[in-house]
């Protein structure tokens, strides 16, 4: 590993009163603490929506504003904490008019509109599970997921509904209702709005208990269809936490967590750490624009900012320039995550904006934040930074007995983490086999590759499988593969990710025609349309290579190592090189 030098923080003008003396904070540091600072609820119970707004009004934030949104189109709302808990009460009532209620699955697709929210927190509330899809998926990914999910309920706009829904509705014979938040009722779908003007705004407290299902983020393997990971209401200790330790929300802070709440982040950091630390949530409906942003930043005072390495190349891109003329003096923090922070984004924050960014590390299975570089500790650029306390990180290599060995520092090997966080995902829906594969002894095996240096720093070598990140979202194989064998003209298909400036990889697929089938540019663009038309711009190839054949072993699995070496223009056998190599299913 080559040696980088530490990034030196400017001395902050002000206390830190988030940060308690470190080592105190990690030799007596209890989940259980932690766990005691949350309000609950009588009867031992939690619910993730009550910690998130009805608390904040007993404690006196009801008129503090705890979402503000930025419409696309130049629209400026905002939401109180009392807001919130009036119209997350009118939406569990509304839940429980339907019959809805505790397990129930509950999806969203929608960009970043209030309404998302709204349903996030009363779903939560009647104890159902909030399961959010990405907006920018595709048909194919969203019948997959809706169906899996078994959701009895989604909410979404009409033109996601034409385009993704209604197509397909036969085949999703689980989902009863489809509520539009900017519809009117019809034979098959009904009006958000009208239906929530119905209801009355005030309701019981929740009745969860810590264990209780509530939130089911899918994610991708390197095989098999996309897995559910299902999440409990006790999670809330670990983003209440962690907004508080890494992000270093304080009350009164402004917060903009550009992640879409299609994804694990944008809900971990875009809804619940922030609403359960009192903070007012800055959300933007508009996708990515660097003069927007600066502006946001600027104009809206933002003190602490959660994004990605993607935008932040994007913003380096730009230039500083762009920049300039914006007063960005609110901000105080600075934190990224999803994929690895090289340093030369970590300095061009500190030389630009005059914040570093802080490299965080976790995955849509720990829930949230494991490992990051800390307000109170000097940052190593590149290194995703040290476990927080209550999280027991190593580097492990996987015995063929179904143990682990637990590596020196220096050595490479998967991360893993060992179990007993409250984030942790409590399984993979219906899928008990994948998820008992994730575990050895007491470890949580991530999948990634890593390395630990001699004073506990981690550094980020690449994923074990065949999952790849393109601008920050996981893409697994299967999904893009199954898409191009349905067109009649491939026999074979294999996707890897072609390493990318920007996104940092493209999704990239290499195909091998049926006989009688030419492998020409006309043809080229018909698979690239047909699977953009499927799968949705997020997760669609951007390019494809045609082949003869694909590489196979001998029972018959494509080998997309082998692909990725062609790609590279490396010799096939020289693994240290390549980003994944063929290891376990992650
Ligand atoms: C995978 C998890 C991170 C939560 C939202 C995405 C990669 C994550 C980093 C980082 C390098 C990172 C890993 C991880 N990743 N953070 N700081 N440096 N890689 O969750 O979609 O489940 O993705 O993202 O490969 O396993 P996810």
């Amino acid at each position: 590993m080559s040696w980088t030098p530490i990034c030196k923080k400017p001395a902050p003008d002000e206390p830190a009163p988030n940060l308690i003396d470190e080592t105190v904070m990690r030799a007596g540091f209890s989940w259980e603490n932690a766990r005691a600072e949350l309000a609950g609820l009588p009867n031992g119970g939690l619910n993730i929506a009550y910690e998130a707004v009805d608390r904040q009004v007993e404690a006196g934030l009801g008129k503090t504003v705890a979402l503000r949104w930025l419409g696309k189109n130049g629209e400026r709302r905002e939401y109180t904490y009392a807001d919130l808990a009036h119209l997350s009460n009118r939406f569990a009532n509304l839940l429980e008019r339907l019959g809805i209620g505790k397990g129930d699955r509950v999806c969203t697709l929608a960009g970043r509109i209030p309404e998302l929210y709204v349903t996030a927190l009363g779903t939560l509330k009647v104890g159902a599970v909030f399961c959010p899809l990405f907006s920018a998926f595709g048909p194919e990914p969203v019948r997959v997921r809706v169906a899996k999910s078994r959701a009895r309920l989604l909410v979404t706009t009409s033109l996601l509904y034409q385009r993704k829904i209604l197509p397909q509705r036969e085949q999703l014979p689980d989902l009863e209702h489809v509520l539009l938040a900017d519809g009117d009722d019809d034979s098959n779908v009904r009006s958000f709005h009208t239906l929530m003007e119905a209801e009355s705004d005030r309701r019981a407290p929740p009745t969860t208990l810590p264990e209780d299902w509530a939130l089911l983020h899918f994610t991708s393997g390197t095989t098999g269809a996309p897995k559910g990971a299902v999440h409990v209401h006790d999670a809330v200790a670990a983003h209440r936490l962690t907004g508080r330790w890494v992000l270093d929300l304080r009350p009164g802070d402004v917060f903009w967590c550009t992640a879409d709440p299609g994804w694990v982040t944008g809900v971990s950091y875009g809804i619940i750490a922030p609403l359960t630390n009192g903070v007012t949530l800055v959300v933007d409906e508009a996708e990515f624009d660097a003069r927007r942003w600066y502006a946001i930043l600027a104009r809206e005072r933002v003190n602490v900012w959660y994004t990605a390495p993607t935008a932040i190349r994007m913003l380096m891109k730009v230039g500083a320039d762009a920049a300039h003329g914006h007063d960005l003096s609110a901000l105080r923090f600075m934190a990224s995550v999803g994929e690895p922070l090289n340093p030369e984004g970590v300095i061009w924050g500190l030389e630009t904006l005059g914040q570093p960014f802080h490299d965080t590390w976790w995955q849509t299975e720990t829930g949230a934040i494991m490992i990051a570089n800390t307000r109170d500790r000097d940052i190593r650029p590149g290194s995703m930074g040290q476990p927080l306390p209550g999280v027991e990180a190593a580097i492990v290599r996987r015995r063929s007995d179904g143990g682990v060995d637990l590596l020196e520092s220096g050595e490479e090997g998967e991360l893993a983490l060992r179990t007993g966080w409250p984030s942790m995902f409590r399984g993979y829906l219906e899928d008990e086999a994948r998820y008992r594969q994730c575990f050895a002894a007491d470890w949580y095996l991530s999948g990634d590759l890593a390395t630990r240096d001699a004073d506990g720093y981690f550094w980020f070598l690449g994923r074990s499988g065949d999952v790849i990140k393109t601008s920050g979202h996981l893409i697994g194989p299967f999904e893009v593969e199954n898409v191009l064998l349905e067109h009649p003209a491939v026999a074979e298909a294999g996707m890897i990710g072609k390493p990318d400036d920007y996104a940092g990889q493209i999704v990239k697929v290499f195909v091998a025609l049926k006989p009688d089938h030419a492998p020409d540019d006309a043809l080229r663009r018909e698979l690239l349309g047909f699977a953009r038309n499927r799968l949705g711009p997020a997760v669609a190839p951007r390019e494809l290579e045609f082949m003869s054949d694909l590489p196979k072993t001998r029972s018959g699995k494509i080998m997309r190592r082998l692909l990725r070496a062609q790609e590279l223009g490396l010799p096939p056998g020289d693994l240290s090189t390549l980003e994944n190599n063929d290891g376990n299913e992650s």
